[in-house]
């Protein structure tokens, strides 16, 4: 009887999701979205970078370890964020689109566009202050033109009306903007007259993902930099009045956080009245973050929440020299840590995030749009998914 109800389930389904078979529990669960997309960069990148870029060591152990048991690209010890969503609405994980369809798969159940390193803007707009954008050539506009040209092959007519039924993820993006300068010893009143310029990218971004069709959107702001392991490190000071007091993190770094966000914010609200039957859910990973930051042990992380757990040493686990895959130490523990490799998170802290997002850091709430979203994650068990990289 079981079966039979079963195959009769995927039978009235078929015509709605031939075009992403991803599997039973897609087929039972779907019913907000049938595929993903997104643009970011690594904290995003399911293994876009290492086909493109010059960050080797992501493609080493002890990446990867946690879950997968191999490197996937993925700047992480496992899943990211985006692997979590892709869970709870029931797809496969969202495939690079680097990757190609050389193996046969393809792009129906969505493609990632995220690259480890890249910025909002292009790279002419840093060569015109002076500096290097060293890490990648892919900002936003790059994936978005990838984008284009995938779109023709997942739906040549009546696009609009099949993206309704694709979740677009556009971000977290900007966060290499701002590493750039800081990293190239610009000044902190320097970098903040950029923050208007990265959030009109995101913008224009979106604008034209509207326009193509797309009806649903979530866009990360920025994390709290000021906790970051390689910002803690390089922005060291004996000024107590540096600091945080209640975390330790580095407080005029998280205001710089802060502001970026609340730039974004205006301009999602902008967005909105512009595109009135467009969903645009902003994601508070700083909130997010910060509440993991604020109360670790609440969550089930170690004593000391800024050090990374793959590094090679220093007060937050955190040297240049020795990076993780290439020279540094991998902790025994890594779900007990927060920071991964001194500027990425650990699966652990990825999958606390992504929880809290099906909660109260989304506005507007992603249940709001995908109420079995939050149905699926308490009835099944994420671990025990098929997992592919
Ligand atoms: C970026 O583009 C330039 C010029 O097209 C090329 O020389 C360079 O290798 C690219 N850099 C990366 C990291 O892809
Ligand atoms: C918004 O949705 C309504 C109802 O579906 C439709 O009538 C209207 O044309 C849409 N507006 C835009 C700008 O797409
Ligand atoms: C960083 O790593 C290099 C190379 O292993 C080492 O020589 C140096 O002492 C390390 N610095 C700190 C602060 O641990
Ligand atoms: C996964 O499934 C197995 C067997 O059904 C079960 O024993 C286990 O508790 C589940 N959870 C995890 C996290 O593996």
């Amino acid at each position: 009887m079981a079966m039979t109800s079963a195959i009769s389930i995927f039978r009235f389904h078929l015509p709605l999701l031939a075009i992403c078979l991803a599997s039973i529990d897609a087929i039972l669960v779907a019913g907000c979205y049938i595929s993903i997309f997104s643009f970011g960069d690594s904290i995003a990148d399911t293994g876009n970078g290492i086909r493109c870029n010059q960050f080797d060591d992501v493609g080493r152990f002890p990446y990867g370890e946690t879950f997968f048991h191999h490197p996937t690209g993925r700047y992480s010890d496992g899943r990211l964020i985006i692997d979590f969503i892709a869970q709870d609405i029931g797809l496969p994980l969202v495939r690079p689109y680097l990757a190609g369809t050389d193996d046969g798969e393809d792009f129906t159940c969505g493609a990632n566009f995220a690259v480890g390193g890249a910025t909002a803007l292009d790279k002419k707009y840093f060569i015109s202050k002076g500096m290097d954008v060293y890490w990648t050539n892919n900002s936003l506009n790059i994936q978005l033109e990838s984008f284009k040209q995938l779109l023709p092959s997942l739906c040549s007519t009546d696009c609009s009306n099949r993206m309704n039924e694709w979740l677009f993820l556009v971000g977290e993006i900007g966060g290499n903007d701002y590493n750039h300068a800081f990293f190239q010893g610009r000044s902190v009143d320097e970098i903040k007259t950029f923050v208007p310029d990265v959030v009109s990218a995101i913008g224009s971004a979106i604008e034209e993902l509207i326009k193509l069709g797309a009806r649903t959107m979530i866009v990360p702001g920025n994390f709290p930099i000021g906790c970051i392991a390689i910002y803690l490190t390089r922005f060291q000071s004996d000024k107590r009045e540096d600091y945080e007091s209640e975390t330790g993190c580095i407080d005029w770094l998280n205001q710089f956080s802060m502001y970026h966000n609340r730039l974004l914010l205006d301009e999602l609200g902008h967005l909105r009245q512009r595109h009135p039957n467009a969903t645009i859910i902003y994601a508070n990973y700083y909130e997010a973050a910060m509440a993991i930051i604020r109360s670790p042990k609440e969550y089930g992380f170690g004593e000391s929440p800024l050090a990374a757990c793959c590094g090679g040493g220093g007060p937050y686990n955190f040297n240049n020299s020795a990076v993780c895959g290439n020279g540094a130490e991998v902790c025994s523990s890594p779900s007990s840590h927060i920071s991964w490799d001194g500027i990425h998170l650990t699966e652990a802290a990825y999958k606390v995030i992504a929880r809290g997002l099906l909660g109260t850091y989304t506005t507007p709430p992603i249940s709001q749009s995908c109420p079995k979203i939050q149905r699926y994650v308490l009835d099944s068990d994420y671990d025990n998914n098929s997992a592919s990289s």
